[in-house]
């Protein structure tokens, strides 16, 4: 339980029996080699080993991060200035006087030494069915598209948002969008009509990107149809481009592109726009603690270069590897390690459109076969799974091929950890469980890398990567300096990677992540530092809840639910699940004299989430309660809805505050009538 809450005591037990790994392999090299390490370091002197390197990027963070950028990207004109930042103030500004464009860095320069080599391998949702995309062709394609963009009006500057599923058409048109200077906006395309709205209103898009229906797990999705009802509440919009993802064709309205064809249409060459480092690269929707997503922004050259850093070091991707990140391309994760981090290091990715369980258990692992994935990066929510299904499934196939697993999203419990590392790893690959989120753009604490035969702890995060200084802050601010301690989690100094602001609402940003310890970022989780100096992290520290690696924010869904005629008001938590680490319940009062049948409200309050937001936002449990617990001052007590929640009557803590007691009784009846004597799961 302690994930749920940020309860830090409880985390202190778990982590002491802790199992250590030690890889009799080394990772980055036989002894300690600067230079074969990370090349820019040649020159970084008083650096011997892993440790020093990482020292050094934090203590002389312009020369470091100066050397890797210039090194590692190319420019158009080069920077004068490495880093411009004020935490305090939620200034930061990285490579300013730089020039280059995005999407020369993740394709043109790489024409050059490899045209042939395939950029994006498609496994769609029916295993046997990839396409792999070359280099040349996802050059081609993406400036036939950059053309069509321009020609139709869009502009440097603007916001296309796309609501595609992960396809090689989806980033073609994020590259296309970097390459004439627009900014993209990525919507996740499991959201409903209303939260896609909400985006594309708030990002003011006028051109959105789509495709006729999407594939996945077997089953058929209306993504134009969702599309055109969001876009009946958007005025800026004024054309939608659709690309046919099946052969069933759609209704088409005057608005509406049809793009390969149109694409067809268009020269395979497109002038590049040379975009300042601090130009917007995208935004991406994330929730937080208050009912409105925020669109995080991130610009051109710091969000590229840590992506691509990060990816190589984390995961230990050379040349010619395949990275399979199972991720959707609608999150942050599927941004950084299924699109920019690897198209940035000329790498190989894969961009999976299906589920772990389609057609059987065994997809991830056949895939893995098939396709010879080298590091496999997924969602500890989806090994939970898998695990359950038994060996055999990931037994059957040969996965001699994969050298490094990754793990994100949320915290992964021990025994999924060794399950991924015993079974899927055959014990010989490290297991890198990656924390980072939408807000620092790459993984920010990881296992790796490290000085080679470093150990690595299941189930922690651990190390900072290059440039990052992670500090644990106690409730009064002071920051903690000991060991086996736990606290919030804020990073100490500005990186390239982190976002910039919050789009149309910089205060909120400076509100949110620079205020709350002044000259520190505060990533709103809680984490445990170990005797031993390393990290792991607890969860969530406001009213944001995590669904299967899926940011919600508890007073996204009350706002939906209080729409409801019969609602007066309700309270919405995060309980622990089996599977998906965290599940929705609420609960809710209804307006006085309102005379319902109890089950069908409910459904229609699961039915009025998934429309409203998403299916996998829809609560589990509903408890309607005549009241809730409330302080005097009217706060509604969530930690006591919790604790009836998790069972753990004992810690119910300090009532004294509490307006009316009896109303913990009642919410303690009410739950266990609903959810009987066991725990919901
Ligand atoms: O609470 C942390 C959790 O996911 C949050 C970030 O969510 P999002 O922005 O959607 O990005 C997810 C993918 C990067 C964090 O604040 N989280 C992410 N990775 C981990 C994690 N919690 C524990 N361990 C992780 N490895």
């Amino acid at each position: 339980m302690w994930l749920l809450c940020g309860c830090t005591s409880k985390c202190l037990l778990t982590s002491s029996s802790r199992r250590v790994v030690r890889y009799s392999h080394n990772f980055l090299g036989k002894s300690f080699n600067k230079a074969a390490c990370l090349p820019e370091a040649a020159g970084f002197e008083g650096v011997s080993d892993h440790s020093g390197l990482q020292q050094f990027s934090v203590s002389q963070t312009d020369r470091f991060w100066g050397a890797v950028a210039r090194q590692r990207l190319t420019w158009i004109s080069p920077f004068h200035t490495v880093q411009d930042c004020d935490l305090s103030q939620g200034r930061i500004k990285w490579f300013e006087g730089g020039k280059l464009n995005v999407s020369v860095n993740c394709l043109d320069r790489h024409i050059h030494t490899f045209p042939e080599r395939v950029a994006l391998i498609w496994e769609r949702d029916e295993p046997g069915s990839e396409v792999k995309i070359t280099y040349r062709q996802l050059l081609e394609a993406t400036c036939r598209l950059g053309n069509l963009l321009r020609r139709r009006g869009v502009k440097r500057g603007d916001c296309v948002t796309l609501y595609m599923p992960p396809c090689p058409l989806a980033v073609a048109s994020m590259l296309a969008c970097a390459r004439i200077g627009a900014a993209h906006n990525v919507v996740f395309a499991g959201f409903s009509a209303e939260a896609l709205a909400d985006r594309i209103r708030d990002a003011q898009s006028s051109t959105v990107i789509t495709v006729n229906q999407g594939v996945r797990g077997g089953k058929v999705t209306e993504l134009k149809k969702t599309v055109d009802m969001a876009v009946q509440s958007c005025p800026s919009v004024q054309q939608v481009f659709v690309a046919m993802r099946t052969e069933n064709p759609v209704v088409m309205t005057a608005r509406d592109v049809a793009m390969e064809e149109e694409m067809l249409r268009e020269a395979v060459v497109c002038e590049p726009a040379a975009m300042d480092s601090e130009d917007v690269l995208f935004l991406l929707y994330t929730s937080g603690s208050t009912g409105k997503p925020k669109g995080l922004v991130h610009t051109q050259a710091g969000y590229l270069l840590y992506a691509s850093l990060t990816h190589r070091y984390v995961f230990d991707y050379h040349d010619g590897d395949v990275f399979g990140c199972v991720a959707d391309i609608g999150w942050i994760t599927g941004h950084s390690y299924s699109v920019y981090g690897p198209l940035a290091n000329g790498g190989t990715t894969v961009l999976f459109e299906s589920t772990p369980v389609y057609p059987d258990p065994g997809r991830y692992w056949e895939m893995v076969q098939r396709l010879k994935i080298n590091q496999f990066y997924g969602a500890p929510t989806a090994i939970r799974l898998l695990l359950k299904y038994g060996d055999q499934w990931v037994n059957k196939y040969d996965r001699s091929t994969l050298k490094t697993l990754g793990s994100v999203g949320e915290p992964i419990n021990t025994e999924a950890w060794d399950w991924y590392h015993r079974v899927v790893g055959d014990g010989r690959c490290p297991v890198v469980d990656t924390w980072w989120q939408t807000e620092t753009g790459g993984i920010c604490i990881a296992p790796r890398p490290s000085n080679p035969d470093a150990e690595i702890v299941p189930g922690m995060a651990m190390r900072p990567f290059f440039g990052i200084r992670p500090v644990l802050m106690d409730s009064e601010g002071k920051t903690l300096t000991s060991n086996n301690t736990s606290g919030a989690l804020c990073i100490a100094q500005p990186w390239p990677g982190m976002a910039r602001t919050i789009h149309n609402d910089h205060q909120r940003f400076t509100e949110t992540y620079c205020q709350p310890y002044p000259g520190y970022f505060f990533t709103g989780d809680g984490a445990y530092r170990s005797k031993e100096g390393y990290y792991q992290i607890i969860g969530r520290l406001d009213d944001v809840i995590n669904v299967s690696g899926h940011r919600i924010g508890t007073a996204e869904l009350e706002d939906v639910v209080n729409q409801c005629p019969a609602v007066a008001e309700s309270a919405v938590i995060g309980y622990s699940h089996d599977i998906k680490g965290q599940g929705v319940y609420a609960f809710v009062v209804l307006k006085k004299g309102v005379d319902v049948q109890e089950a069908e409200l409910a459904r229609q309050l699961q039915d009025m989430v998934s429309k409203s937001i998403a299916k996998y936002a829809s609560p589990d449990f509903i408890q309607f309660v005549r009241r809730l617990p409330k302080t005097r001052s009217g706060k509604i007590m969530r930690r006591v809805l919790r604790k009836v929640v998790e069972r753990d009557l004992d810690g119910l803590g300090d009532l004294s505050t509490l307006d009316d007691p009896a109303a913990v009784q009642e919410v303690i009846q009410g739950h266990q009538d609903l959810c009987g004597k066991e725990q919901p799961q």
